[in-house]
């Protein structure tokens, strides 16, 4: 009878022994069959965050970049938002002090006239912190295959030495018209860049275009 314990009580202690003598790895070693840990979860999860940002990282750093728009129908707001996607920059939304009518008849007449007169519109809003953005990315509709005049009240605004301009349009097929060779003179010291045109129709599906064009741009 005293053997049969003595025999089970070795048995007891040869088990204990090797269960601490390395038996199994750490759990560093074989996380698979080990619940994580609180504290690698988290770091998992801040690296997946991190990859996260990273591949969301606009492609000239945040903070530098500005993407300013006239918008009467949505379809300039859109493409802008599309660039806000590449870029990660700041959106600010060029508006007249007096709003445009509602009425499109209307608005053509409006828009006519204001060419006729060359008018400069008062804006409602100015841009902050002007002096932090290096690139601006300038969007608008063709009104009148031109842009319209209140784009030249914004260019005219702001001093542009040391800024880079970007042009982008939308418009039922004219492209951008006059307003291209007219941009020089109204930001006489921006480098302007090579713009995009998008037909007001097809901005639901120009991501890539737009995408594309930005990486052309090369603006890091
Ligand atoms: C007043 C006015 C004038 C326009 N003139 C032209 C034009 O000359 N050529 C053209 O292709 N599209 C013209 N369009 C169409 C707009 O350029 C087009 O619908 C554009 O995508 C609208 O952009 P938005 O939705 O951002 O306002 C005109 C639209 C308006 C309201």
């Amino acid at each position: 009878m005293k053997k049969l314990l003595y025999l089970l009580l070795s048995m007891t202690l040869a088990f204990s022994l090797a269960a601490c003598s390395g038996g199994t790895k750490p759990s560093s070693e074989n996380g698979e069959s080990q619940p994580p840990s609180e504290a690698s979860v988290e770091s998992e999860e801040s690296s997946d965050s991190e990859m996260q940002d990273e591949s969301a990282k606009p492609a000239n750093g945040a903070g530098d970049t500005l993407i300013a728009y006239f918008s009467w129908s949505g379809n300039t707001e859109q493409m802008a938002q599309m660039i806000r996607t590449e870029t990660g920059g700041d959106l600010f939304e060029i508006m007249p002090a007096t709003p445009y009518t509602d009425d499109y008849d209307a608005l053509l007449d409006v828009a006519q006239q204001e060419q006729r007169d060359n008018a400069r519109p008062e804006l409602a809003a100015q841009v902050e912190n002007w002096d932090s953005y290096d690139v601006v990315f300038v969007g608008y509709p063709d009104w009148w295959s031109d842009a319209p005049m209140l784009i030249y009240s914004f260019l005219e605004s702001y001093d542009w030495e040391g800024k880079t301009l970007v042009p982008f349009c939308t418009s039922g097929g004219s492209g951008f018209g006059r307003s291209l060779d007219k941009l020089p003179d109204s930001a006489p010291e921006a480098t302007i860049l090579e713009g995009l045109h998008v037909s007001g129709s097809s901005v639901e599906g120009a991501g890539e275009d737009v995408s594309d064009w930005i990486n052309s741009l090369n603006l890091d």
